[in-house]
């Protein structure tokens, strides 16, 4: 029952709005600076404040993030785009000398050489200090084409040779991109709505209900229910029930990362990929060679169960550890890793206790007529499905 209820939550949570987050109105900056508004970014400990001047079409802007003062932070508006590529960014960081330094840079790829350049945009004046263990980058600049409503992204990392050389690329560091209009001071992630970040998270809970708990709950079934003569054959189509409908599910999430892998320019998880891709191929040739099962009495049937088993359980293997690089990537809230952990380990923790009870039934009737033993623990000589 646990496991259904955990996953119950786990879905209803993405349907529900993100908790909005306030920005600390009691934050002061250096000479007496105001600022109308101010949201917080909720990614990387950030906050953007801002004084919209409609007139001339500026804003000031303070950008505060704690951070490490060994590392740098930048923020950007992103004129014509989403994302990184095409951010037009002000860097903030020690420099060699350990004075605090700001420049401006339009990020061209991935992996930029930054150094100080001029943007698409007026920029009237540029400060930065560090304090407190954050950084402020303070900047007055002229809204592109007018704009009320900026596409953002801002970042934290590594500075070596006194300049900004990368950052991480997972969690909070991909995730650190949005909208924020001047006007009403709403904030919204990863540009215009999060409809990606939560695009990934319904692949994730897929995956995770399809290949992470149906796949090895069905092979428990397999395992487990035969030993049981009243079971038979019902636990054969509980299996195959089981592990169609992991396929179905599992295909659709599946097909969903590879959709969200084509969109992710620049960034790609090469070992979530090639996983994915061979857990398809396997799991879809296991599907295939239902199909192709030798009647039980036929002399391949023996090198079939071999081959239905190794790839069973290779499948099932493969799923747990992509389903935890997935958490890596995504890394949502930890209660969600912890839920799919608790639930593995009870499907763990009730295959151990039925494996013993199994061959504790198996001996027994073997002691009884070892004549006519006919389970084989149900491995791989083991009588197969009647109906079969
Ligand atoms: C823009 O207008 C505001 C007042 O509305 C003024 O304080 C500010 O100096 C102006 N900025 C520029 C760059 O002209
Ligand atoms: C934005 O609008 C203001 C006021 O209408 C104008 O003075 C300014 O030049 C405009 N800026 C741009 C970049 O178009
Ligand atoms: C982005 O927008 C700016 C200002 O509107 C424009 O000058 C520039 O050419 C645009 N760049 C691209 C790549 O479209
Ligand atoms: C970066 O370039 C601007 C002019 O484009 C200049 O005003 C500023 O002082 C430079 N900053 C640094 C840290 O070199």
């Amino acid at each position: 029952m646990r496991p259904a209820i955990l996953l119950l939550a786990l879905l209803l949570s993405l349907f529900l709005p993100s908790s909005a987050q306030n920005c600390a109105s009691d934050q002061t900056f250096s000479n007496n600076r105001l600022y109308a508004r101010c949201s917080s970014l909720g990614r990387l400990s950030a906050t953007l404040h801002w004084t919209y001047h409609p007139s001339n079409g500026t804003a000031d802007i303070a950008y505060r993030a704690t951070q490490d003062s060994s590392n740098f932070v930048a923020w950007g508006i992103n004129p014509n785009g989403t994302g990184m590529i095409g951010t037009n960014a002000f860097f903030a960081f020690h420099d060699s000398g350990g004075a605090v330094k700001v420049i401006t840079y339009i990020l061209p790829s991935y992996t930029p050489s930054v150094s100080n350049s001029s943007l698409s945009f007026n920029v009237y004046s540029r400060e930065a200090e560090y304090s407190n263990g954050a950084y402020t980058i303070y900047a007055t600049v002229a809204l592109p084409s007018n704009k009320t409503t900026l596409n953002t992204a801002w970042q934290a990392g590594q500075v070596s040779g006194g300049v900004p050389v990368g950052h991480a690329t997972s969690g909070d560091n991909i995730l650190s991109k949005g909208s924020t209009n001047l006007l009403s001071g709403e904030s919204s992630e990863n540009g215009g709505g999060n409809s990606r970040l939560h695009r990934k998270n319904i692949h994730g809970v897929l995956n995770a209900v399809s290949w992470g708990v149906l796949m090895p709950l069905g092979a428990i079934i397999a395992r487990y229910l035969r030993v049981f003569k009243s079971a038979d054959p019902a636990w054969f189509y509980l299996h195959v029930a089981c592990q169609c409908s992991a396929y179905i599910i599992g295909v659709s999430g599946w097909g969903l990362g590879l959709k969200l892998g084509s969109e992710s320019k620049g960034i790609t998880y090469h070992s979530h990929r090639v996983i994915g891709i061979a857990l398809f191929c396997l799991a879809t040739l296991q599907v295939f060679a239902l199909l192709l099962r030798p009647n039980k009495d036929n002399k391949y049937r023996m090198y079939w169960n071999v081959y239905h088993h190794l790839v069973g359980y290779s499948v099932i293997v493969l799923s747990v550890v992509n389903i935890f690089k997935g958490f890596d990537i995504l890394d949502p809230a930890k209660k969600w890793k912890h839920a799919y952990i608790a639930i593995i380990a009870t499907l763990g923790g009730v295959a151990l206790v039925l494996e013993a009870v199994t061959w504790a039934i198996v001996l027994k009737r073997k002691s009884r007529s070892p004549e006519k033993f006919e389970y084989g623990t149900n491995g791989y000589g083991g009588r197969q499905h009647q109906g079969a």
